[in-house]
């Protein structure tokens, strides 16, 4: 665990203490004489901010409970699914919820694993320990345009968004939390006399929410194949090992270096640099709001995110997301335009070599490439390797190399056991 996690740490505990001692506050000034009175195993906590162990599990109730949202159908699991990396349950490309739960989003749902470190969002990012090192450009915050700084900030959207829980305002998500199953470990954590606060319950319920998104062994567990060959633990095969030298390789995949996949300073790699980049994905057209044809979501420069709006040399880009666990998607990139990860890698290979298998064609016949991008925003799109191909080209790797990549992928998926096969038994409980 690095210093950045350390500070991350320090936050939310100084967070905490500041709800704690406001809720304190408030029951000393305001409803003393009603609710502190009653409740004197309230009076031993003034002061004492909760427990990680038990924010923990106050946040888990908070993010699987369905009673939260307008519909009463709607929990963050139900887009963010455990069984699926907390990414989304099915292919879709957008999830339908909202007051009626039948309200399409306009993006895929993100992975919200192993985002633990990503940075707030900067549009000047460099190395935390280089002098003079290159501005690498934006980077981090969370959403695919960056436009919320942290898990936090983040947990705000989704419970009043009309398309995913659909609160009308904060009193309303209030108000559904107080008469939650998790509202007497609200109470337990933040003093009996919460709900009269509504400023401190609102920043009690998303401190929860952050912090068991902080939970390592839900969302960061390091288990996968590779963690454990990065361990000593355990040995790629063959296959995987062809598959991880071409995705390192700057003149085959090149997934490295927007997917980093070495060690940093003793930390695991996330398979992100947590950057911004257009890679002209095709238009979906099963996301409804995709049916006008001046719709377009351009990522950092909008319509999402409002502040951006102006850089025109943003538009278009997303942020990069991690691969751990990727192989059990079942929907990929943000507007989800391919449901298979060999299609991807086809995508990665050959956008500029054989632009018609991605893109429609206009009127006249002609490939209509980058179709979910206004011309003018095109020279924005990446042609770093692999996407450095003429058309007709060579593609920059063959469909068997695909294979592999996809193979070492695979190996970036958690809970890996090792098989029994001699001398590998080590971390099997026999
Ligand atoms: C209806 C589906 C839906 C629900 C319900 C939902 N989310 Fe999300 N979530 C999304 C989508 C879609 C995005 C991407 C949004 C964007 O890029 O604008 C997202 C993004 C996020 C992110 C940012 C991830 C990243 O890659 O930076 C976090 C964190 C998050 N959601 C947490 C939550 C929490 C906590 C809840 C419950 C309070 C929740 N979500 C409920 C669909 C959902
Ligand atoms: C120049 C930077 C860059 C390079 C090189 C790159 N990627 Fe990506 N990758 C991205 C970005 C940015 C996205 C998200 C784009 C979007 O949704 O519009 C992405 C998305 C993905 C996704 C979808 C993940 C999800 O959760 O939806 C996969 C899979 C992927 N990349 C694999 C690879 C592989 C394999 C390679 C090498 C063959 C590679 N990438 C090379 C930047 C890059």
């Amino acid at each position: 665990m690095g210093t950045q996690q350390h500070t991350r740490w320090a936050t939310i505990v100084n967070f905490a203490l500041a709800v704690a001692a406001a809720s304190a506050a408030l029951c000393l000034l305001v409803i003393a004489p009603v609710a502190c009175h009653t409740a004197p195993a309230n009076a031993k906590r003034i002061g004492q901010p909760p427990s990680a162990q038990a924010l923990t599990a106050l946040g888990r109730a908070i993010f699987f409970d369905s009673t939260l949202s307008a519909s009463g159908r709607t929990s963050c699991a139900s887009c963010h699914d455990p069984r699926h990396d907390w990414g989304p349950p099915n292919a879709r490309p957008v999830q339908l919820a909202g007051r009626a739960g039948a309200t399409p989003g306009v993006r895929a749902v993100p992975s919200l694993a192993y985002a633990q470190d990503t940075p707030p969002f900067t549009e000047h990012f460099r190395e935390p320990d280089g002098n003079d090192s290159d501005d690498q450009g934006p980077t981090g915050g969370r959403t695919w345009d960056g436009r919320a700084s942290t898990a936090h900030e983040q947990a705000e959207l989704p419970l009043l968004s009309p398309f995913e829980m659909a609160n009308s305002d904060r009193g309303a998500v209030l108000a559904r939390l107080r008469a939650s199953p998790a509202a007497p470990a609200f109470r337990a954590a933040f003093g009996a006399g919460i709900f009269a606060d509504s400023i401190a319950a609102w920043k009690g319920l998303l401190l929860a929410l952050e912090v068991f998104q902080e939970s390592p062994v839900d969302f960061y567990p390091y288990t996968s194949k590779y963690d454990a060959v990065l361990r000593g633990q355990a040995e790629l095969n063959a296959r995987e090992r062809r598959g991880l030298a071409l995705f390192n390789d700057a003149k085959k995949g090149n997934c490295a270096q927007c997917h980093p996949s070495a060690m940093v300073r003793g930390a695991f790699p996330q398979f992100t640099d947590r950057g911004f980049i257009a890679l002209g994905v095709p238009r979906n057209p099963n996301i409804p709001a995709n049916a006008n044809a001046s719709y377009f979501d351009l990522g950092l420069c909008g319509p999402l995110r409002g502040d951006l709006a102006a850089h025109r040399e943003y538009c278009g880009l997303f942020k990069t997301p991690s691969l751990r666990n990727v192989s059990r998607r079942s929907v990929f990139f943000h507007n989800g335009a391919f449901t298979r990860l060999e299609d991807v890698l086809r995508f990665y290979a050959q956008r500029d070599v054989r632009p018609e298998g991605f893109y429609p064609l206009d009127n006249a016949g002609r490939v209509n490439k980058f179709d979910d991008l206004p011309p003018a925003y095109w020279p924005n799109v990446t042609v770093d390797p692999p996407f450095d191909r003429r058309r007709n080209g060579e593609p920059a790797f063959s469909d068997a190399e695909a294979a592999d990549i996809i193979a070492f992928l695979r190996t970036l998926d958690d809970g890996y056991r090792p098989v029994s096969t001699g001398g590998e038994q080590r971390s099997s409980p026999r």
